[in-house]
């Protein structure tokens, strides 16, 4: 078939139970019934439904491409209708990320993150949907690399001609809405130069050297950029295919295996391990954390999602995990202290300015002590 697919993938937290820690099952009840109802009326053609922490996930396929009005339209009354079900529950930040109050052709700006991607289905179409929770787009940054342009992780750029010439990463400056593109290997270090500040600069997508064929995508909007203010972290989506020129699904998931430091933890104001969990556990309760991702495979066949596997759901992710704990005790001795808190500007909630008003009469000059040089009379 030569038409192409469209997987979205298009997420908010419209409120947790008991805190920001689990999505409510009437969430997922309640997000399943519209999913069904749009597969019913043909507005996507087949969907699954789940949850990463209080980050409601809605997977969806269609024929319709990226930033599709109904599509996007169905996702938004999915979040609408589950927030109403989380008021009445009185769920904690109900609608938490929602930020316009009606719909108006695509969901980019208001509130939900959005990763989709386009293609022609091969005869076998291997996708990873990696969902996070307490930490932002820029956690891809690392294990994007890794994956797509460092061949100690990914055997295939050496050993797989489809692979071998690389990749074509675009990074996003969220600072200045600006988009680069950059192709590994010869620009490895200059990608590494932004993507190494993953508060700024975060990978968008991948696409393949050999003939362009988009092979990841990242949900890129920052939540707190868009609003001007702090009204919850955009815990962050992304999709990556796999197999037959693109890397194995060991390769995609092998980065994971150590849970490099990202920003989101604690009132999005915290640094902390990235956790891969399976999806019983992707619930975040320690420091509301410690922040958390899940992989779920599928296959899509004929615009369907057959699956999904519980890609973390694995022993061989113990010591990942492990680590992983190991690390959040080290960095949770550090308390209030940077590096594990964030830096007075990256912090989505700070008491700072009140606190230097309030200590403003009592601070003083600091006396400046007169060390200038002197000069070569006076000493003689
Ligand atoms: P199979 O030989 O099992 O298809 O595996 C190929 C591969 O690339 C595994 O990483
Ligand atoms: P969420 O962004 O996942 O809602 O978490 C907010 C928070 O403050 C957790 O401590
Ligand atoms: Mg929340
Ligand atoms: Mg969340």
């Amino acid at each position: 078939m030569s038409r192409k697919v469209t997987l979205s993938v298009i997420k908010a937290d419209v409120g947790g139970l008991a805190g920001h820690h689990i999505v409510h099952p009437d969430l997922l009840a309640t997000a399943t019934r519209v999913l069904a109802e749009g597969r019913e009326r043909g507005v996507i053609e087949d969907f699954y439904v789940t949850h990463v922490g209080d980050d409601l996930e809605l997977i969806m396929t269609h024929y319709k491409g990226v930033d599709n009005s109904e599509v996007h339209g169905l996702a938004w009354e999915a979040f609408v209708e589950a927030t109403k079900v989380a008021k009445s529950l009185g769920l904690y930040g109900a609608g938490q990320d929602l930020l316009a109050d009606s719909f108006s052709g695509n969901v980019r700006g208001l509130g939900p993150g959005v990763a989709e991607m386009e293609f022609i289905e091969r005869p076998s179409e291997p996708v990873v949907v990696f969902m996070a929770d307490k930490t932002e787009p820029g956690a891809f940054n690392l294990p994007f690399y890794r994956i797509f342009a460092d061949p100690f992780n990914t055997a295939g750029l050496v050993i797989d001609p489809k692979l071998h010439h690389g990749f074509r990463f675009e990074v996003m400056d969220l600072y200045e809405s600006l988009v680069y593109e950059l192709n590994t290997p010869e620009e490895a270090y200059d990608l590494l130069a932004l993507i190494g500040s993953p508060y700024r600069y975060t990978v968008k997508r991948v696409y393949r050297r050999l003939d362009g064929e988009i092979a990841a995508v990242v949900s890129s909007e920052r939540l707190s950029l868009i609003a001007g203010r702090y009204v919850g972290k955009d815990d962050p989506v992304a999709i990556v295919r796999a197999q037959a020129g693109f890397p194995a699904l060991g390769e995609i998931l092998e980065p994971f295996a150590t849970p490099h430091l990202v920003a989101g933890w604690m009132r999005g104001s915290f640094v902390g391990p990235l956790m891969p969990v399976s999806q019983r556990d992707a619930k975040t309760t320690r420091f509301d954390g410690p922040p958390r991702i899940i992989a779920l495979g599928f296959n899509i066949k004929d615009g369907k999602l057959v699956g999904p596997s519980d890609l973390f759901d694995d022993p061989a992710f113990d010591e990942a995990r492990r680590t992983a704990n190991i690390i959040a005790d080290y960095m949770r001795r550090h308390g209030p202290f940077m590096p594990h808190r964030l830096g007075p500007e990256e912090m989505e909630y700070t008491t700072l300015p009140e606190v230097l008003k309030k200590l403003s009469g009592r601070a003083r000059k600091l006396e400046e002590k007169k060390s200038a040089p002197q000069s070569k009379e006076a000493h003689e």
